[in-house]
This record gives structure tokens, C-alpha cells and sequence, in this order.
């Protein structure tokens, strides 16, 4: 499948975000992947729905994918629709209905991802599959950037492949050069990098690499 690529905006400098996205834009990222956290599904607090309505200004042929960290995400789909975003990641393990926040997500005109924590088991996404545009493994515990990569959450993630060979798998987590190999061997074809990216010296040559370790995993 055709990789893409989606830089994090949490590792982003955030005294200037919109210059930070229009790099992004111009180094041909794939999309930008903004987290949103509410200090209750996960120990921070991150971006709201002005987040992404900065991406769509700032950058506005840049599908804008968010990842909601959220104990119940469902009162706060419609808002993030409204400022723009294109997907919409529920977790598995949030405190809401998922099926009908799938679903609803999908009813706003957004893709509708499911999110799995790394050791929630992958066949947890199966009865979900019919109502999402795809899953995000994290290969984190979610909550910050940064962290190093958990190769066993890796797990599950050919079986799913081999079932689902057209489904949109991505990662999120602890992704670069070296990490991405093993994620694309696994099944995954999208690749979620906060610090690989915006922690480089070049984002250009840092996205670059990402590439060919994508080309590089199948050598
Ligand atoms: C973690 C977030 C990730 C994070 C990735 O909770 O979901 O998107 O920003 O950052 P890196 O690539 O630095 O692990
Ligand atoms: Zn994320």
C-alpha cells in the first residue's frame, strides 16, 4: 500500500504553530496529525478544535487528521468537524458508545479512525471495522511525545493486514528511521512522527529519510 506521512503538531514550537504547519505543507507531508488531549484520558491537555482551524488556515490543502485522547470524546465530534478536520481517531478505550461515535463522525462528512492503546488487543478493532476509514496502533501509551517506540505493541498488527489488506493502518509513537521498518513490516502504511520531524535539524531531509526507510523495510 502507499505510505503516507503525518507529522505531530504537539512537537511543534508553539510560539509559532502556523509557519510550523506551513513547513510541514511544503516539505510534502501527507496530512497533519493533531492530538488532542483533556488531562483525563491521558496525564496532559493539549489542542481544542482552534487547532485545527489553525491548520486549515495556515495550510488549507493539508488534510487535517485528529487524534482524540478524550474520556468521552462524543459531545466534542461536531466541533472538531466544524474547524475543519478531515478524520476524526476515536479511542477504543474511551468512555462512550464507539460504535455510535463512529458512526456519528462519519455522519459530520469526516473519515472515522479507531485507536488502539499498545496493548489493547488488535482483535478489539474487529467488530468496529465496518464503521471506520481505518486503525491507528499507538506504539506509545499515549499522553506525550517523545517516547521510545514498544516494539510489542507491534502485535496482531500482520494478522489484521492479512484480513484487511486495503484497511488504512497507522502508527503513532516513537516512529523514525529506524523504528519505521519494523511498524511497515508489520502492516502499517501510515506513519505518525513528532520529534523525527520537527526535532530534526531538516524537516526536509528528516521526512526524507522516513521515505526511504519505508523503501528500505521491503529490501
Ligand atoms: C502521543 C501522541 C503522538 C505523539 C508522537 O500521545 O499521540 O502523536 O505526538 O510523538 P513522537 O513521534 O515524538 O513519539
Ligand atoms: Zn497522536
Amino acid at each position: 500500500m502507499k505510505p503516507s506521512f503525518l507529522p505531530s503538531l504537539l512537537a511543534a514550537d508553539p510560539g509559532r504553530l502556523e509557519s510550523e504547519i506551513a513547513r510541514a505543507a511544503r516539505a510534502g507531508a501527507d496530512a497533519m496529525h493533531l492530538d488532542v488531549m483533556d488531562g483525563v484520558f491521558v496525564p496532559n491537555v493539549s489542542f481544542g478544535p482552534w487547532a485545527v482551524a489553525l491548520c486549515r488556515r495556515a495550510a488549507p490543502d493539508l488534510p487535517r487528521n485528529v487524534h482524540l485522547m478524550l474520556r468521552d470524546p462524543a459531545p466534542h465530534l461536531e466541533a472538531f468537524a466544524k474547524a475543519g478536520a478531515t478524520s476524526i481517531l476515536v479511542h477504543a478505550e474511551s468512555c462512550c458508545d464507539v460504535a455510535a461515535a463512529l458512526r456519528r463522525v462519519r455522519a459530520l462528512g469526516c473519515r472515522a479512525g479507531l485507536v488502539l492503546n499498545p496493548r489493547t488487543p488488535v482483535s478489539a478493532a474487529e467488530r468496529y471495522l465496518p464503521l471506520c476509514d481505518g486503525i491507528l496502533r499507538m506504539t506509545v501509551y499515549p499522553g506525550f511525545g517523545g517516547q521510545a517506540f514498544m516494539p510489542d505493541a507491534l502485535a496482531g498488527l500482520p494478522e489484521l493486514r492479512a484480513a484487511a489488506p486495503d484497511l488504512p493502518i497507522m502508527v503513532d509513537g516513537g516512529i523514525d528511521a529506524s523504528t519505521l521498518p519494523l511498524a511497515a513490516r508489520a502492516g502499517a502504511n501510515e506513519f505518525v512522527a513528532g520529534s523525527a520531524l520537527y526535532g530534526a535539524p531538516s524537516f526536509e531531509t528528516a521526512l526524507a529519510s522516513l521515505r526511504d526507510a519505508w523503501r528500505s523495510a521491503f529490501c
